[in-house]
């Protein structure tokens, strides 16, 4: 007691610390690369006047590659000062960013039947560095070529510091990725087969940057450090904050990411997963590969009938003792004591024996059916929303549960407040493979642009599979992460667009070991023009959340293909100045461009021409103001193709109410010739005022008869104004 007091007396008596990322300037850099962290605390107090030396700052990471400069707790007062300084260049909060897989409020996906299955071979020069919750590769068949190099580290079990995954989500985005096939993979019944990554080839560096909490903004930009220092090829971080984007020069992963990319690393990320609302998607810096989800042709579905003979189809993931098919009495969980079926919350005596309809929100999917379970109920219905359409998320429960559309749940609603005594039977169905319903779909969760950090750039830029994804598991946690759950699985099925980007990374892999000397820019390139738009019945891919045709602020530039990125004629390259020119246009400052460049002299920006719309983006979107008919950008094209001699011919599809012209409309190569320019004008005849639609969508499509280059084309008018956050 005595001793506590003390403390908090302590307490009082202290400014709060709390941790910052410091910016340095090169030039003010320490100079030995012997113990950083000492030197940076030396600049600390050289830094700081005698007053604010007090309490002292404790410095826990300095940077190399993925920054220049260090991680510290500081006082208020002493970063204040510290932004003052010539030597520092930004100093920014450290914040949590977040995983974006779903599994918390309720998701999944499977990887056997996935098209994106690759042979047994390729990219076994390449390293995938996968920026996670670590890795539990023991006794894991997806990484049996690795486990025989295990570091000592992992093989004690110290488990908190230790790089091994006692989570589940790197060891899970990790196999997919670059898991060596595994036979007779499943999670219980669900999604058998083999399991493989898409570069099974390729290794895995696994850097540790996320707990339970989230990922701190400084462990991640640890992680860049040592990856590049490590020199991996590829990058795969399926982490974003899940605020509004901040400005590039304060994003973690943004910074890294550019560093990376200048040491010709490809950066894989994932978008999201807030929508289906419009201007959620996060990592919308250009220099990323921002990958959105997508459904595969294999599904979990049951059949809910009710008493009245009205059946829905349910989706789920129950892997617990056979249910018998019987009528169990139904009830909606907010007339027995919680809609969203919170725990404690269920009245027992009610609840008894009977399935209970929760409603979606506030506590995660699983987290209703252990509430239902534990208030003695024989099962859970997972109401829908309306913004999620024809999407229902599935959850790897022990408990009979199901997930059902708004539709239904309308439906259901409507039984129960008519009949006197509403009953309902489920039946599990397992794992069903087929065409209908088509494939592939974008989920609601997947975020959506337009992007509102720089809406010239299109995000997301691709999207791969994200929906019931079936990939290795960590020995340490449940597949639900429910510490009531005792279970101890191989192979879990889950969701999100966490999914989706270690898939987009392992095609990235094997694109960068068949073609070393291209750059990031022109692998990204590569993978977005190549991708495609039609699903499996020939029809544009469709949105879950409206039930229609998607649009590029959900799909990007469509779905990655990994079998054409290499039989590719053209490529938007870009290089470390042209992010600067991009930087400069969106009007950064000097010293915030300097965190990306360590430049000394600083960047001129007058010397950079160019609107952010001139980025050589692989993509065009383009903003109008209320006083403009036209919007012009550029754009250079590369022929990397076998044919030096090719001429190009563009063909577009306008936007509704848009005229687009293209200067010139033909592109001709030759050997000495293997770059050519273009323009392209976007004209409003009528006037934009006219047009009552907020976006309109079209394409340009660049072919010399045998290959084509494609790009998604987004016009934002100025009603309302765009929301773009302020600078
Ligand atoms: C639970 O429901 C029963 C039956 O309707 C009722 O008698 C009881 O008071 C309820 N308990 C609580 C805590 O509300
Ligand atoms: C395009 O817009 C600019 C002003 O933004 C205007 O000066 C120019 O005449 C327009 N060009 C055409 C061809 O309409
Ligand atoms: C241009 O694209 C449209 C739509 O995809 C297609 O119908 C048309 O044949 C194409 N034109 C040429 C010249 O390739
Ligand atoms: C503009 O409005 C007029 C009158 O309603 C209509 O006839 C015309 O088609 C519209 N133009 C465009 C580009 O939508």
């Amino acid at each position: 007691m005595a001793r506590l007091a003390v403390a908090a007396c302590f307490l009082l008596a202290v400014a709060a610390m709390s941790s910052y990322i410091v910016h340095v300037a090169a030039a003010h850099a320490p100079r030995s690369s012997l113990s950083r962290p000492r030197a940076y605390g030396s600049f600390l107090r050289d830094q700081l006047p005698t007053q604010l030396q007090d309490p002292a700052p404790v410095v826990h990471y300095s940077y190399r590659h993925a920054a220049t400069g260090f991680a510290a707790r500081l006082t208020g007062r002493q970063a204040a000062h510290l932004e003052t300084q010539p030597s520092v260049l930004a100093i920014v909060p450290d914040v949590m960013l977040q995983l974006h897989t779903t599994m918390t409020t309720s998701f999944l996906r499977l990887l056997a039947s996935s098209g994106l299955i690759p042979a047994a071979d390729g990219a076994t020069d390449v390293v995938i560095g996968v920026i996670d919750t670590g890795i539990y590769p023991q006794n894991r068949a997806s990484f049996a070529a690795a486990t025989k190099h295990l570091p000592r580290q992992l093989r004690l079990h110290t488990v908190s510091k230790s790089p091994l995954d006692n989570i589940g989500h790197g060891t899970h985005t990790a196999s997919t990725a670059a898991g060596s096939a595994a036979t007779d993979a499943a999670f219980y019944k669900y999604g058998k087969g083999t399991a493989v990554g898409v570069a099974p080839g390729a290794r895995i560096a696994s850097y540790k940057a996320c707990w339970q909490t989230g990922c701190a903004s400084s462990d991640v930009l640890a992680a860049f450090d040592e990856a590049i220092a490590d020199g991996v090829d590829v990058i795969s971080i399926s982490v974003g904050d899940n605020r509004k984007p901040q400005k590039f020069h304060k994003d973690s992963v943004a910074v890294g990411a550019l560093r990376a990319i200048r040491k010709g690393i490809v950066v894989s990320a994932s978008a999201g997963n807030t929508g289906p609302a419009e201007s959620t998607v996060t990592n919308v810096a250009p220099w990323l590969l921002t990958t959105g989800a997508s459904t595969i042709n294999c599904r979990f579905p049951d059949t809910v009938v009710l008493g009245n003979g009205e059946t829905f189809t349910g989706t789920s993931l129950y892997a617990g003792s056979p249910v018998r098919a019987t009528e169990i009495p139904l009830v909606y969980g907010g007339n027995v004591g919680s809609r969203f079926c919170e725990a404690g919350k269920l009245n027992s005596t009610m609840v008894a024996a009977k399935i209970v309809l929760c409603d979606y929100g506030i506590n995660g999917g699983v987290a209703k059916g252990e509430a239902v379970k534990l208030a003695g109920g024989a099962g859970a219905i997972l109401a829908g929303v309306k913004d999620f359409g024809e999407f229902a998320y599935a959850n790897p429960h022990m408990f009979p549960r199901t997930a059902i559309t708004f539709a239904s749940t309308e439906k259901i609603m409507k039984y129960l407040s008519t009949d006197a005594s509403p009953v309902t039977t489920v039946l599990f169905h397992g794992t069903v493979v087929g065409r209908i319903p088509t494939s592939p779909r974008i989920p609601s969760f997947s975020s959506r642009g337009p992007n509102r950090r720089a809406p010239e750039i299109l995000k997301p830029d691709v999207i791969a599979p994200g929906v019931n994804i079936l990939a290795a598991w960590t020995g340490e946690s449940s597949p639900t992460g429910l510490g009531t759950d005792r279970r101890r699985v191989q192979y879990n099925i889950i969701s999100g667009t966490s999914m989706s980007c270690p898939h987009v990374s392992g095609v990235a892999a094997l694109l960068r070991q068949a073609r070393p000397d291209w750059s990031p820019a022109a692998i990204k390139s590569a993978l977005m023009t190549t991708a495609y738009v039609l699903d499996n019945a020939g029809n544009v891919i469709k949105d879950m959340s409206t039930g229609k045709a998607s649009t590029p602020f959900a799909r990007g530039s469509g779905h990655v293909d990994r079998n054409r990125p290499l039989d590719l004629g053209l490529v938007y390259d870009a290089d470390a100045d042209d992010y600067v020119s991009f930087l400069c246009a969106l009007g950064y400052t000097a010293d915030q461009i300097a965190v990306f460049t360590d430049d000394d002299p600083e960047t001129d920006c007058l010397t950079h021409t160019g609107s952010a719309g001139d980025f050589n983006y692989p993509a065009f979107s383009s903003v109008f103001n209320p006083n403009m008919d036209n919007v012009t950008q550029r754009r250079t094209m590369r022929n990397v193709g076998c044919n030096f001699r090719a001429t190009y011919t563009a063909n577009i599809t306008s936007p509704a109410g848009v005229r687009v012209t293209v200067k010139p409309r033909k592109l001709r190569f030759d050997a000495r010739q293997r770059r050519r320019d273009y323009e392209i004008t976007f004209f409003t005849p009528q006037g934009a005022g006219n047009l009552t639609d907020k976006y309109t969508f079209g394409s340009i499509v660049w072919s010399d008869g045998e290959r084509s280059v494609t790009s998604p084309i987004a016009v934002t008018w100025p009603w309302p104004a765009p929301q773009v956050v302020a600078m």
